[in-house]
């Protein structure tokens, strides 16, 4: 490809402040860093968010094969004013969330996908995200939607998002909700947490590798627990799949 044609494919971004990292303590005890990626680091993400895309439980399928689309695109220049953080523990990966800066008034947020179940490790991130917009952007709104039912009761109910039905979001064009600089005023006492600067120590250790998540979601052993997200009752599609494993047909 020539040159030339590259810089007209390549979006230009706008100056965006960085995300100061800082530090949660999380339900087990753990310390969890939650800091910006370069570029550079996400040939190190991908694999990790790769075998989420076959984990339909809790739509971590349709999440992970958009965000592996949007990392990927932000590594290779295609797509413009966006932002990646990652939450680690020791090292090893927890959660990854994204987003764009669509306007200077008005953020665009992406995706949070957590790695680590049950200790609302993916809630933090998605607050880390929130403040990235309002405090160190100074944005006066974030548009938002949810894939999961999971994801809706953490973002749309606990932070009382408005509507905004009347603007289509990015992601597939669904009516989107709002958080605004109100109702995150609101939230911050007990829904962003965190402390900065990070401890040396802990920085480094994040810095140093982004290790493989030590338990991430795995598709079932057997398809047919998966039928409650096929909206299959009868589970027929998925005898058919594992028929097709099996070389039965
Ligand atoms: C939505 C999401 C980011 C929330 O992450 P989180 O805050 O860390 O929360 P978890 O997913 O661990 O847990 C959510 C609930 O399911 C329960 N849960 C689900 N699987 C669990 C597991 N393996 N172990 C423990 N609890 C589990 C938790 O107890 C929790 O219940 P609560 O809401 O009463 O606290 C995460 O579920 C996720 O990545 N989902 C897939 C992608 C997605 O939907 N992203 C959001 C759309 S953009």
């Amino acid at each position: 490809m020539s040159a030339d044609l590259e810089s007209i494919l390549r979006p230009v971004d706008n100056p965006m402040p960085p995300f100061p990292a800082k530090h949660v303590t999380i339900a087990s005890g753990e310390e969890m860093v939650i800091r910006q990626v370069t570029r550079d680091e996400i040939p190190d993400i991908l694999p990790h968010v790769a075998p989420l895309i076959y984990v339909e439980r809790d739509f971590y399928d349709v999440v992970a094969a958009r965000v592996y689309s949007e990392l990927l695109s932000y590594y290779r220049y295609r797509i413009q004013d966006a932002y990646v953080l990652v939450a680690q523990i020791d090292g090893e990966l927890c959660a990854v969330v994204n987003g764009r800066m669509a306007t200077p008034e008005v953020g665009m947020s992406l995706h949070t996908l957590a790695m680590r179940r049950g200790l609302r490790i993916g809630a933090h991130a998605f607050a880390a995200k929130m403040e990235y917009h309002m405090d160190i952007m100074g944005q006066q709104e974030v548009l938002i939607v949810a894939e999961s039912p999971i994801g809706f009761r953490r973002w749309m109910i606990e932070y009382n998002l408005e509507k905004r039905f009347d603007v289509p979001h990015e992601l597939g064009g669904v009516p989107s909700w709002a958080l605004t600089k109100e109702l995150f005023d609101r939230a911050r006492a007990t829904l962003v947490v965190g402390r900065r600067p990070v401890p040396e120590e802990l920085l480094e250790k994040a810095h140093a590798a982004i290790l493989p998540p030590s338990d991430p979601p795995t598709p079932p052993e057997d398809l047919l627990a998966a039928t409650r997200s096929q909206y299959d009752s009868t589970g027929t599609a998925l005898i058919l799949q594992r028929w097709r494993q099996e070389g039965k047909v």
